[in-house]
C-alpha cells in the first residue's frame, strides 16, 4: 500500500449549511446539501488523517472513521471549532454558515398580523476568518463559492483572510455548485494554483484532498 500522504496528521472540518432559528418552527439557511465536506472528510480520511467533522444539518451518512459533531446554528458551529482548533494540523472550512442570525428568537411562533414584516438581523462569526487569525493558527483552507471574478475575489480573499489555501469555485447558471452533484475548483495558494476540472464530487474532493496533503508538506517542513 502506498504511503498516506496525512498519516498522523489531524483534520479538523466543517462541513452542510447551517440554521438560524427564528421561532420554534422557523429557520434562516442556504441550499448547502453538505456534498462537497462529507466527501473531502471521507478523502482526508483516505489519506490518512484523523477527522473531525463538524457538521450543520444534512441528510448525509457520515464517512467511514470520521468523527461527526452535529450542530445547527453558526454560532454553536464556531463554538465547537473552537474548542476543538488547538487539537488540529489542518482546518478546512467547508461549510456554508450563515453570515447573519435573528437577533431575537421568538420563543412562541410568530403570528402573521401585519402586510409587512421586519427581520433584525446580526452579523454571525466568520469561523475561517477567526481561525486563520488564531496566533497558533492551523494550516487553514478556505473555500470561495462567486457568480464571477472567481480567481480576482479569491485571491484577495487569501491574501485578506491570512489562509494557507482556498478553492474557488463558480456558481449559478450552469457551472455546479450548490445542490449539484458535479463541481470543478480553482485550488489557489500563495505562490500558484490549480485547476481540477468538472466532475463528480467525490472524485473532485479526492484531486482537493491530495492538494491539500501536498501543500500541507511543504508547508509542515518549512
Ligand atoms: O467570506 P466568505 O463567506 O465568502 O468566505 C467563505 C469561506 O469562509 C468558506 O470557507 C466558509 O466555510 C467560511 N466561512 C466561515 N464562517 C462564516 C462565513 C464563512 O467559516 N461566518
Amino acid at each position: 500500500r502506498a504511503a498516506r500522504a496525512l498519516e498522523g496528521a489531524c483534520v479538523l472540518l466543517t462541513a452542510g449549511p447551517t440554521r438560524e432559528p427564528l421561532d420554534p418552527v422557523r429557520f434562516l439557511s442556504n441550499r448547502s446539501s453538505g456534498q462537497m465536506g462529507f466527501a473531502l472528510a471521507a478523502a482526508l480520511r483516505e489519506l490518512g488523517a484523523s477527522v473531525v467533522m463538524i457538521a450543520g444539518p444534512t441528510a448525509l451518512p457520515t464517512p467511514p472513521s470520521v468523527e461527526r459533531i452535529d450542530v445547527e446554528t453558526a454560532l454553536e458551529m464556531y463554538l465547537a471549532v473552537m474548542t476543538r482548533v488547538a487539537d488540529c494540523d489542518v482546518f478546512v472550512a467547508t461549510a456554508a454558515v450563515a453570515d447573519y442570525r435573528p437577533v431575537n428568537v421568538a420563543e412562541h411562533k410568530i403570528k402573521k398580523h401585519a402586510d409587512e414584516f421586519t427581520l433584525h438581523l446580526v452579523r454571525n462569526p466568520d469561523i475561517l476568518g477567526e481561525v486563520a487569525a488564531l496566533t497558533a493558527s492551523p494550516f487553514t483552507v478556505g473555500f470561495a463559492a462567486e457568480t464571477d471574478h472567481v480567481i480576482d475575489y479569491a485571491r484577495a480573499k487569501l491574501q485578506h483572510k491570512q489562509l494557507n489555501m482556498i478553492a474557488a469555485n463558480q456558481v449559478g447558471g450552469a457551472q455546479g455548485g450548490f445542490e449539484c452533484t458535479d463541481n470543478a475548483l480553482t485550488v489557489i495558494w500563495d505562490d500558484g494554483q490549480c485547476e481540477l476540472p468538472m466532475q463528480p464530487k467525490s472524485q473532485l474532493a479526492r484531486q482537493l484532498a491530495q492538494c491539500i496533503a501536498e501543500r500541507y508538506q511543504i508547508y509542515h517542513a518549512s
